[in-house]
């Protein structure tokens, strides 16, 4: 097996079996998942992300619809909205990309979203339910990275993982699953003493805090497994002169790559597989709202 954990092939393989499934609900009588995507304002990396959302529903035999409102929408307005989404039989999944403009309350709407169709996992409830070990719609990009390592590693159980970031919509879920699964798990972030000496200890190292580069080669113990969440646009100068604008990691991947004994690309490592895991759970979504057939 190769080491380098090909994150655009696997989620493949999830979308064509998502298409397959959903296939075998609709025939069953159950219902035909749809996804409302809700986009606020003219942010690029946004757009780009929801425009590979979309494109993934089609893939997967997912109908979506996409909401764009202007960047200076009102929270009644924007909440108004998420309201018919959720009072809308047509509609099992409902995402509204983030970061929001400044002037909105991110958390509020989050927690507008009917629970049940919040396929990004993060209303409360499901916050609640994984962090109780109980069944819910869980965030996508920890769900997608846990695939990956449990696809190389199989077993996870009493493996040291350290999770580098506290977000809520990596860091904290990545860390919950990883528990989950039995591993000994660390959080470490702006202000851990030593992150490095922490690292080298992990036979699992998931990065997610948006700094291009952070980890280093000495970091990683050698044949430790290394998933690089961040996707991270920086400019680079070419030997002749010229600018270009590149993606990378948080990981050094040049320097980690002969160290590790498993790492993920950027691109095509975890941006692919967070977003099959978004069809994964709109499927899940029209299961659990298919009342006749499950
Ligand atoms: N912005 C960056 N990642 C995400 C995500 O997983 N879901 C949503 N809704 N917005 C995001």
């Amino acid at each position: 097996m190769s080491k380098i954990i090909d994150g655009k092939k696997l989620s493949k393989e999830i979308l064509q079996q998502v298409a397959v499934e959903v296939t075998e609900l609709t025939e069953r009588g159950g219902i035909a998942p749809c996804l409302a995507v809700v986009l606020v304002g003219e942010d690029p990396a946004s757009q780009l992300y929801v425009r590979n959302k979309i494109r993934c529903c089609n893939e997967a035999g997912i109908r979506s619809v996409e909401h764009r409102l202007s960047s200076d929408v009102s929270q009644p307005e924007l909440n108004a909205l998420v309201d018919e989404l959720n009072n809308d039989a047509t509609v099992q999944g409902i995402l509204v990309q983030l970061p929001l403009p400044g002037h909105l309350d991110e958390s509020a709407i989050i927690e507008a979203i009917n629970p049940s169709k919040d396929v990004d996992g993060f209303h409360l409830l499901n916050v609640g339910l994984l962090s109780t070990g109980q069944p819910g719609l869980v965030p996508c990009t920890p769900t997608g990275c846990m695939i990956m390592l449990e696809k190389v590693l199989g077993d996870l159980s009493g493996k040291h993982a350290v999770v580098i970031g506290r977000s809520n919509i990596v860091g904290k879920p990545m860390a919950a699953l990883l528990l989950q699964a039995s591993c000994t798990v660390t959080i470490v972030h702006s202000r851990t003493r030593d992150i490095a000496a922490l690292c080298r200890q992990a036979d699992i190292v998931v990065a997610a805090v948006g700094q291009p580069g952070l980890v280093k080669a000495d970091w990683i113990k050698p044949g430790a497994a290394v998933i690089d969440v961040g996707i991270n646009a920086i400019e680079v100068t070419e030997a002749d002169g010229s600018v270009v604008r590149k993606l990378v990691g948080d990981v050094d991947f040049a320097a980690v790559e002969p160290v590790a004994g498993y790492i993920t690309p950027v691109p095509g490592g975890v941006g692919p597989m967070t977003i099959a895991c978004l069809m994964k759970n709109t499927l899940s979504a029209a299961r659990a709202q298919s009342t006749t057939v499950q």
